[in-house]
């Protein structure tokens, strides 16, 4: 089954054809970041103007790429992200996977963007298996779920004010780092000692499984308020280190938690800040130390960040086509309410 996947939440526009789940076809990305990177942040009115300019661009360049050249083309549905996201930049999307599918008469199969994430790990040679603990890091959300099944999901513990992501970028941004500051962040910290500079990791020794940064956020303002002269390049890394140690800690801590308490065959990390290094270093280490065997997925860094590979690839396995003016974007959507 060949499945057309687009993504169009962020500032992201994809487009992807992934044969069975499986192999990818092709995909094509194009990103507005550099745009956006002068005001440290998306703009979301100037994100889906860029998105309507590259959409039909993108989805074409694909199906060349995959040699569908025949119209309609040789695919059997159409998916797209319904949400989260920014309400401009899924509507390009879904209108746009609405009409392909109205005029090519094709199913058409909605898809939560955050679920996806965690389907760019069902490409490893051996994909995972049920159950499996699933960590969401990405820009919006950092979220702890029990996968038991496709599309089938317990809600286990999530962020109660800034994301991972966002953490990250905040405080890159308060070190005078580029957009998007993750990726910044992670460069300087390897240059850095972090035992240099004190942090909290907030809520790591709480009983739950949420999460909570933005309290980081601001030790670091204040960190850099009594600071008594401009930052210095090893000042920097020092901080920066332990800004990403803090939030690695209590990522690592929470995660590991949920997987003693429901013992999965497999634990899933996905989402931007997955393409972390150091995250992934600490989780394959403390799942060595783990009682029971345990596989961890991690995929490659490119699938770790916003995709339409993983759209298509979610969409084969949920297989849950619907008519297409019930299909409608919901910018709030969340692992919570599904
Ligand atoms: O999943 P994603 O591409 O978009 C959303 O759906 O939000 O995640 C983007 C987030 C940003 O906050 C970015 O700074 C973060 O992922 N990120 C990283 C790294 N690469 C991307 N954070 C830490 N280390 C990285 N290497
Ligand atoms: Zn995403």
């Amino acid at each position: 089954m060949r499945i057309l996947g687009i993504e169009t939440s962020c500032d992201e526009t994809g487009a992807a054809v992934v044969l069975d789940g499986r192999m990818v076809l092709s995909h094509a990305l194009a990103s507005s970041v550099a745009i956006h990177q002068k005001y440290g942040g998306v703009v979301p009115e100037q994100a889906a103007r860029e998105q309507l300019k590259a959409i039909i661009p993108v989805t074409h360049e694909t199906l060349i790429t995959a040699n569908l050249l025949s119209r309609p083309p040789a695919i059997d549905a159409i998916a797209v992200t319904i949400g989260p996201g920014l309400i401009g930049s899924l509507l390009v999307g879904i209108e746009t996977a609405k009409t392909l599918a109205w005029i090519w008469d094709k199913p058409l199969i909605p898809v939560n963007h955050l679920l996806a994430h965690f389907y760019a790990a069902w490409l490893a040679p051996t994909p995972p298996q049920f159950p499996a603990v699933g960590l969401l890091v990405s820009g919006g959300h950092t979220d702890l779920i029990l996968i038991e099944n496709h599309g089938v999901w317990k809600y286990l513990g999530g962020t109660r004010d800034d994301a991972a992501g966002e953490a990250f970028d905040k405080i890159a941004r308060l070190l005078g780092l580029p957009y998007p500051g993750g990726p910044a962040l992670e460069q300087l910290a390897k240059l850095g000692d972090p035992k240099r500079v004190e942090l909290p990791s907030p809520m790591y020794k709480s009983e739950t499984l949420d999460f909570s940064f933005s309290g980081l956020k601001t030790a670091v303002i204040r960190l850099l308020a009594k600071e008594r002269q401009p930052l210095d390049h090893g000042r920097k890394t020092a901080i920066a280190a332990a800004v990403q140690n803090a939030i690695v800690r209590v990522l690592v801590e929470k995660t590991l938690r949920a997987v003693l308490e429901y013992r999965p065959i497999s634990l899933v990390v996905a989402g931007g800040v997955a393409a972390n290094t150091f995250l992934k270093e600490q989780l394959r280490e403390r799942t060595k130390q783990v009682p029971f065997k345990i596989h961890l997925f991690v995929p490659p860094p490119q699938l770790c960040t916003d995709n339409a590979v993983m759209i298509a690839t979610c969409a084969y396995y949920l297989n849950t086509p619907l008519p297409f003016d019930t299909v409608h974007a919901i910018p709030n959507l969340s692992l919570r309410n599904g």
